[in-house]
């Protein structure tokens, strides 16, 4: 773990949702490994990213939750996951979820912990691509409904949301 002091974002969301696909779509690079079976990533890694424009920070690739193998089985033993390898540093958090599935338990369970335990939180809709434009609208409605809070939608296939979603990062890095 780091001990310079920039900000940590981390990645945080169910196995196979889309987290490191995501960082990839986000830097426009092949960094973090995806796959299509769920329980890819198998231990936290770091990327420090600089960014024109914003200070440099690392982005957090996590196991999924909802995954025994590797990952966490359940928001609970991801807490403790999270715990061990963060100890007392400041993290940011962006909730990954995906745009087809709103209110999943696990999901709405992650977010609740998060708003006890992480100051700087965001909500993600990934693999808005798979949805058909006029259902996106209704997705977006029922999911800020459930989370009672607003959600990006972004898709790491066809690099929609992604300036919104660069600018949200930007917004959670900014020295307080
Ligand atoms: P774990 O590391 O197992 O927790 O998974 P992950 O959340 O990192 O998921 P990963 O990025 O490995 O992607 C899982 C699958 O979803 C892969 O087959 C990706 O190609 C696919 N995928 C990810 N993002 C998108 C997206 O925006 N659109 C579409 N259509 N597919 C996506
Ligand atoms: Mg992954």
């Amino acid at each position: 773990m780091p001990d310079d002091g920039l900000p940590l974002v981390a990645l945080i969301g169910r196995s196979n949702v889309g987290k490191s696909s995501l960082i990839n779509a986000l830097v426009r690079q092949r960094l973090a490994r995806t796959s299509a079976a769920p329980g890819m990533t198998r231990l936290a890694n770091l990327y420090r990213v600089a960014r024109e424009g914003i200070r440099p920070f690392y982005l957090v690739d996590l196991p999924g939750y909802g995954y025994a193998r590797g990952g966490a089985k359940s928001a609970r033993e991801f807490e403790a996951l999270t715990a061990s390898l963060f100890g007392e540093r400041q993290l940011s958090a962006l909730l990954v979820i995906d745009a087809r599935h709103p209110g999943i338990e696990s999901d709405r369970a992650a977010w609740e912990w998060m708003q006890d335990s992480i100051a700087t939180r965001d909500i993600v809709a990934t693999k808005i691509d798979k949805l058909a434009r006029a259902k996106r609208m209704r997705a977006l409605d029922e999911l800020e409904s459930v989370f009672a809070h607003p959600v990006a939608a972004v898709s790491a296939d066809t690099g929609e949301g992604l300036n919104e979603l660069w600018k949200l990062i930007a917004r959670m890095t900014k020295p307080a």
